[in-house]
């Protein structure tokens, strides 16, 4: 063979198996943050749900003196962090962030349906979605009613 020809197998060699080292093996192998989309992909999730939270009479008014940027960046960094993603969420913990609104179960199912809305919006499929309806679900203790 050819010194060039065996070269280019060589390489050739090489690259499938760092191909196959670096390939996840099984998709349940990548974090829900990466299979959501990452960044960018919550950042729309969560201006969708901004959206869809202003326009519910249920809920909106417990927002009406909130900041959306600030509050946005928040809850993404949150999401982020919680969905395995690389965020250091700054802001309170979910019992103190909450403590002396005494949200109801039905305000929390409110918010619950405009997240679905949301994600059904950008076509997020249904087991990630299950995972993230879990992730707030686990988190209702620390919100409602305190
Ligand atoms: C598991 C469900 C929930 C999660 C993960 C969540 C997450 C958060 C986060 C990350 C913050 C920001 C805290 C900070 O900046 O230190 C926050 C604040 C807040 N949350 Fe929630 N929340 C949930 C449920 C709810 C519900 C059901 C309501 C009302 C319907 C609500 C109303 C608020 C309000 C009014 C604030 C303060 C916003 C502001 O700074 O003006 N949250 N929440």
């Amino acid at each position: 063979m050819h010194l060039f020809a065996k070269k280019s197998v060589a390489l050739l060699a090489g690259g499938l198996i760092a191909v196959s080292l670096s390939a996840p093996s099984f998709a349940a192998d990548k974090t829900l943050y990466e299979r959501l989309g990452g960044k960018a992909a919550l950042q729309a999730v969560v201006g969708e749900l901004w959206n869809n939270v202003a326009a519910d009479a249920r809920i909106n008014g417990r927002f009406k003196h909130t900041k959306p940027e600030a509050f946005g960046g928040q809850l993404v960094d949150f999401l982020c962090q919680a969905s395995g993603g690389p965020c250091q969420y700054q802001g309170k913990d979910m019992k103190s962030a909450h403590t002396g609104m005494k949200l109801t179960d039905a305000e929390f199912t409110a918010l619950a349906e405009d997240t679905i809305k949301a994600l059904n919006k950008f076509k997020v499929p249904a087991k990630e979605q299950g995972e993230v309806i879990g992730m707030l679900a686990s988190l209702k203790g620390d919100v409602v009613g305190r």
